[in-house]
């Protein structure tokens, strides 16, 4: 086999056999093929695309670049959820908790933010004491002790997908849906869990800009895990404009626990409680209520315990930019658009994310949304309060919040977007 053959058969819109992927994922996780080489298939395959069977093998060859985990000595069912990510995208901080309380056990490797999006492990290294790096061993502890545990994937997962998503990162080949449905596929079922819902973000701050192509990614991925004896449903969720009422690490960690506490906005109370039924269900426990989990503050209980085990002190307090600027409304009417792409910059900009994998992220940096589209305002009151340690930060945030704002005419109708636009199963 060599590698040229391999990049010429998709170059020239041909199938790859299952040998040569078998081959190229090997030999690229052993070095043997080089980045430049494994850079120009990654091209082929987003310009040319991948059939069912072609991603499917692809997606085994990665799961075999590694090891694979085992929850079956759990006494409890698993079931996970995994985000293709969006702005204030902090579902995962109370549903983890909510889900263990109502008796599942949920895994949950999770990553790092890269970019405009945010990720849930930089939200709780807000929290003071709190350790994302966990061994297998201690990683089991914690979901037989509490039901949840939310940590780093260890390197021995999936190492093919760790080397091959880092290039991808650099040469413009994210947005593949053959290749995002494997990547994300292939450390979901290497992990082992029993059942998986995934929450296929669509809209401005998300990969999937439309509809139809959310679809398609949710479907392959539904496929894939079904095919590999994981019961995986999706739902389909809006990301035009911000989940909540924060995009930013400490500023998500207080929402979460607001929600945790019976209250906070209403679309992150929505969400969380629709991914909770989706993971109940698939994890055979679809009569128990979730709603009642977060009111008689058992999900917080869960949430606490979860911290504590993992070094963090659920009381200390959170951390705070030692800087803000309010953003004002400028006119007086109905607000229509507040743009997810434009606030994730910012809260980007702002320190909340990195631009690069080693860069330190400030825990106390994001956007705070003071109303939500839909929402009567009137000229002069607040609308975002920025938030950083680096207030040189704040011109370059506010370009990028440049147009995502808009004010329409008092008494303007206003439909409102649903949170689920759809499910697939
Ligand atoms: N998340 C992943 O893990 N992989 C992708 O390719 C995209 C999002």
């Amino acid at each position: 086999m060599d590698v040229i053959s391999v990049i010429r058969t998709k170059r020239d819109r041909e199938r790859l056999s299952p040998e040569q992927i078998d081959w190229v994922i090997d030999a690229y996780t052993r070095g043997e093929v080089a980045h430049e080489q494994m850079s120009a298939l990654a091209m082929a395959i987003l310009l040319n695309g991948m059939d069912r069977a072609e991603i499917a093998r692809w997606t085994a060859a990665m799961i075999n670049s590694g090891e694979r985990m085992d929850f079956s000595s759990l006494p409890r069912p698993t079931a996970d959820k995994h985000s293709t990510g969006g702005v204030g995208d902090k579902i995962t901080l109370p549903l983890a908790p909510l889900v263990a309380a109502c008796g599942a056990a949920v895994p949950q490797l999770s990553g790092r933010g890269l970019g405009h999006t945010g990720g849930t492990l930089d939200k709780l290294e807000a929290i003071p004491g709190w350790r994302a790096l966990l061994s297998n061993a201690e990683m089991m502890d914690v979901l037989r002790d509490v039901g949840s545990v939310i940590c780093a994937a260890g390197d021995g997962l999936a190492p093919a997908d760790k080397k091959l998503y880092a290039l991808r990162d650099v040469t413009g080949t994210v947005e593949a849906i053959p290749l995002i449905a494997s990547s994300i596929m292939s450390k979901k079922i290497a992990e082992g869990t029993g059942s998986l819902v995934l929450d296929v973000k669509v809209g401005s701050g998300a990969f999937m800009k439309n509809i139809e192509d959310a679809r398609e990614l949710a479907s392959t991925m539904v496929g894939l895990g079904t095919d590999h004896g994981v019961r995986t449903t999706a739902l389909l969720t809006d990301m035009s404009t911000p989940l909540g009422l924060t995009a930013g690490n400490a500023l998500e960690v207080r929402e979460s626990v607001e929600v945790l506490a019976g209250g906070g906005p209403a679309d992150v109370v929505e969400l969380t409680l629709a991914l909770a039924r989706e993971m109940l269900a698939a994890a055979g426990l679809g009569d128990v209520d979730p709603a009642k989990a977060l009111a008689d503050g058992s999900a917080m209980d869960h949430w606490r315990r979860m911290i504590l085990a993992q070094g963090g002190d659920p009381d200390a307090a959170l951390p705070v930019a030692r800087e803000q600027h309010v953003v004002h409304a400028a006119a007086s009417g109905v607000l229509t658009t507040l743009d997810a792409y434009a606030v994730g910059v910012a809260a980007w900009r702002l320190g909340a994310g990195r631009a690069r994998k080693e860069d330190p992220v400030q825990a106390g940096a994001g956007v705070e949304l003071h109303a939500k589209p839909g929402d009567p305002v009137t000229a002069g009151q607040p609308l975002l309060t920025l938030h950083t340690d680096t207030p040189e930060k704040f011109a370059y945030a506010l370009e990028a919040l440049d147009g995502a704002v808009l004010v329409a005419p008092e008494h303007t109708a206003y439909e409102p977007t649903p949170i689920i636009l759809d499910r697939i199963a």
